[in-house]
């Protein structure tokens, strides 16, 4: 699909292989300009292609000291546009100009006050010369002398350079991170660079976005199908309220229901498209009996997920086959999934799970893709999904893995398991709901472990399942802290779940941070 965005106002954000880059261009997203990330090795290509008003250079792992270590390319500096340089970045900037940096000296890692020596439109409103302030460093080598026409903006007692600028050439860099929630002030300090120094006031929001989304999907489709498969994720159902409202009657939406769902959720997820978007052709496909059939007995992680894939993409080929077949599959891939990792230590990254969704599809069914949601992040597609008027408590829903409840019944699946964990969950939410944490919960799910343990119930003696409850904090599933409950809360899911379900006598509460353990259990 060709770039839906094209506004007029973009930042060119260069990545050296920083872990942090998609956190600069979601902030620069957030101060209402567009972005895009691409990788060193292709910034020349990338700069011609955004034609950016200004360019931000990541940080990154190596040292400008090794050889071969990544560069901007001269385009960048020839075409005289601001500069914001990051950590490596800042390395990189200065070596490329003239300046010297150095190995060995201590090494910064964390927190560091940084004492602001020169006012900067950089900071302009919320930091005064002479005070200190936290910021984020991350640093082994050090800029050891700035390149002409640079002076000293702001140090710290390990960084003679913290910030360093040339105002007159707009050239700016950071020893530290300010796109991380740790350095506090960091996103005003972008929104500086961005409004202040480059000028840009922007055009990038979701109303602006839907139109331009709405003409490019009516242009690549023209006046042929398309078929969606609709999970009742955010994802899937922003994509497909975007493309219907681009085409209409053309596009028809399956869900395939794989009887692995949450308490409901089909049903729920039908009559919401249906109240909500009575002209959306919907169809839902009931096949839980064939993935429950398929999955008895299961307990290897990997098999159910591919057992659920491939029956996935037959049942989904079966439905489109009624239709007479489509000429275009949506999916609701995010830009997360397409920027290009770079991967400047070599070597290819390591697969911990593999994750269904329809991928395998297109090419088996001879189908172009339509993914309105390619340039966006989650948090831009649920403004979207707002602006579509898709209901909050869609917007707001925790996360879901395609694989469903099957992989949070480790251990063989059996019908009565995915029914006791069914039950579990729903009441685990429900208490969640109650005490008013859903929203500020990432992700919350019981596990049913496939462990019996002894219990007292009135005068009997009980031997049955233990329930793991989940859940945890994030911004994006990468990393997760679990989520502090009181124990006043635990317990009181505890006993609801015990009493009231037949098969679990014993609840316990994983407080497993990822990493080192992921937010699943398989
Ligand atoms: P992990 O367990 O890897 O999960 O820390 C990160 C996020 O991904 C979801 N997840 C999946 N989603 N298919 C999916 O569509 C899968 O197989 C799958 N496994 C994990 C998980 O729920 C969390 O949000």
């Amino acid at each position: 699909m060709s770039n839906i965005s094209s506004p007029t106002d973009s930042i060119l954000i260069i990545d050296f292989g920083s872990q942090v880059t998609q956190l600069i261009a979601r902030r620069v997203r957030e101060t209402g300009v567009y972005c895009e990330i691409v990788p060193f090795q292709s910034a020349e290509e990338g700069f011609k292609r955004v034609n950016p008003k200004a360019v931000i250079f990541s940080g990154g792992p190596a040292s400008v000291l090794e050889e071969n270590s990544p560069r901007a390319p001269q385009i960048v500096f020839d075409s005289k546009l601001p500069i914001l340089a990051i950590c490596y970045g800042q390395q990189t900037l200065c070596t490329q100009l003239g300046g010297k940096v150095e190995g060995g000296h201590h090494r910064e890692f964390g927190r560091a006050d940084i004492e602001i020596l020169k006012s900067s439109p950089l900071f302009d409103g919320f930091w005064d010369v002479g005070s200190q302030y936290t910021v984020w460093m991350s640093h082994g080598d050090r800029v050891t002398e700035l390149p002409e026409g640079f002076e000293v903006i702001a140090v710290s007692p390990n960084a003679p350079f913290a910030i360093a600028a040339d105002e007159s050439r707009k050239y700016y860099s950071t020893m530290f991170h300010p796109e991380v929630v740790h350095t506090p002030d960091g996103s005003k300090l972008l929104a500086n660079f961005v409004h202040n120094i480059a000028g840009l006031e922007g055009d990038w929001n979701m109303s602006a976005y839907r139109e331009r989304a709405v003409a490019a999907i009516r242009e690549q489709v023209g006046d042929k199908k398309v078929i969606c498969a609709l999970s009742g994720g955010v994802d899937s159902s922003v994509a497909a309220l975007l493309i219907h409202e681009a085409v209409g009657s053309q596009l028809t939406c399956i869900l395939v229901d794989h009887g692995l769902m949450r308490k409901n959720e089909a049903k729920d997820v039908v009559a919401m498209f249906n109240e909500h978007y009575p002209d959306l052709k919907l169809l839902h496909c009931d096949a839980s009996e064939t993935f429950i059939s398929a999955l008895e007995g299961e307990a290897d992680p990997e098999t159910k997920r591919k057992t659920i894939g491939r029956l996935f993409i037959e049942l989904f080929e079966e439905e489109a086959g009624k239709l007479g077949g489509a000429d275009f599959l949506a999916q609701g891939t995010l830009y997360p999934d397409v920027i290009e990792s770079v991967s400047y230590s070599g070597g290819p990254s390591v697969t911990i799970k593999s994750h269904h969704n329809v991928g395998g599809l297109p090419e088996r069914m001879n189908m172009d893709l339509v993914e309105p949601l390619r340039e966006l992040f989650k948090d831009e597609v649920r403004a979207l999904g707002l602006e579509l008027g898709l209901p909050q408590s869609f917007i707001g829903r925790h996360p879901f893995p395609g694989p469903g409840l099957a992989i949070r019944c480790p251990g063989g699946i059996t019908r009565d398991k995915l029914e006791i964990l069914r039950e579990a969950d729903a009441i685990y939410l429900d208490e969640i709901r109650k005490a008013g944490l859903y929203d500020e919960i990432w992700q919350a799910f019981a596990v049913l472990l496939p462990v019996q343990t002894v219990g007292v119930m009135g005068d009997g003696r009980t031997y049955e399942f233990v329930c793991a409850l989940r859940a945890v904090t994030s911004v994006d599933g990468m990393t997760a802290d679990f989520y502090p409950y009181d124990m006043a809360f635990l317990g009181k899911a505890a006993t609801r779940i015990i009493n009231e379900i037949r098969g679990i006598n014993r609840v316990v509460y994983d407080v497993t941070s990822k990493p080192p353990g992921t937010i699943e259990w398989e």
